[in-house]
């Protein structure tokens, strides 16, 4: 893809599934890449992935509820590089203790909404405010979140994880209007079920089928199915697409 090769991107959540799908097809096309996580050492298999497939990356332990280490994220990665232009925000708590207790409003603990509207929203929050300063001095930059089929609204369940994802399309529609003029693309994808490590974990048959029912399409998803559309969107292909949330899940909705 055009404008990806030599260009740095943080990977915010780049340890398994969706970030780490992204992380090994940004080092394919030349991109240098700080796969960034909780789980450093989820981060460091990416990462030798990257470099063992010719590319080049970086492994950084962080967490996207904690301000200082993503400022520390942001100035390793320019450090190790020598320059930014872009990030994708991919991360989410789908631990069982947080995502296994968000059901609908009246069930759902109140520490389960702190949680999660902590990392999933306000994470996304911490690391744009750490990389935006940066990419706006080079007068240029990608950024591409990740969001939910589930922020469109069908899901009775998982109130918080769905409204902290509907906050995260916002979100990318506010950088956008904001700083497009000066050179900065901000676009989101929201995935269908992708079947990633945590979901193959998690192995619902259930919902599996009920997805499979809805859409149309023959197969559920994978990492590398979003993984092409995230590295698009950073990339100078992409350059006249901004503030655009894509539903990307073998159209079991159909959007205008
Ligand atoms: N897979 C799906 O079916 C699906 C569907 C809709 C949306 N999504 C979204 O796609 C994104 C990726 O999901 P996935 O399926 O690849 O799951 P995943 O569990 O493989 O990836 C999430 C990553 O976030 C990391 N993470 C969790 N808490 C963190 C924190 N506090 N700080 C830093 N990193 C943290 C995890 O360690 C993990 O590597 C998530 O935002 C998820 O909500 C996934």
């Amino acid at each position: 893809m055009r404008g990806l090769r030599g260009k740095a991107f943080i990977v915010a959540g780049g340890a398994t599934g969706i970030g780490a799908g992204t992380a090994r097809r940004l080092g394919e096309e030349g991109a240098l890449v700080a796969v960034a996580d909780i789980n450093t050492a989820g981060a460091e298999a990416t990462a030798e992935r990257v470099t063992g497939a010719g590319g080049r990356a970086i492994a950084v332990g962080f967490d996207l509820s904690d301000d200082k280490s993503v400022q520390e994220l942001v100035t390793r990665t320019i450090a190790e590089f020598g320059t930014l232009d872009g990030l994708h925000n991919v991360g989410a708590d789908l631990s069982p203790d947080n995502i296994g207790r968000d059901t609908n409003l009246l069930d759902t603990d109140p520490e389960v909404w702190r949680r999660t509207l902590d990392v999933n929203l306000l994470g996304y929050v911490r690391t744009v405010r750490a990389v935006l300063p940066h990419l706006l001095d080079k007068g240029a930059g990608s950024i591409v979140n990740t969001s939910s089929g589930g922020s469109l609204g069908n899901d009775p369940s998982h109130v918080a994880y769905n409204a902290s994802k509907a906050a995260v399309n916002q979100l990318t529609r506010h950088i956008a209007v904001n700083w497009g003029n000066a050179g900065i693309r901000s676009n989101c994808v929201m995935p269908g079920l992708v079947m990633g490590e945590t979901q193959e974990r998690q192995n619902d048959q259930e919902l599996q089928r009920a997805f499979i029912a809805a859409a149309r399409t023959t197969r559920l998803g994978a990492p590398d199915d979003l993984a092409s559309v995230v590295s698009f969107l950073l990339s100078d292909e992409a350059e006249w697409i901004n503030g655009q949330t894509w539903y990307i899940g073998g159209a079991s909705h159909l959007r205008q």
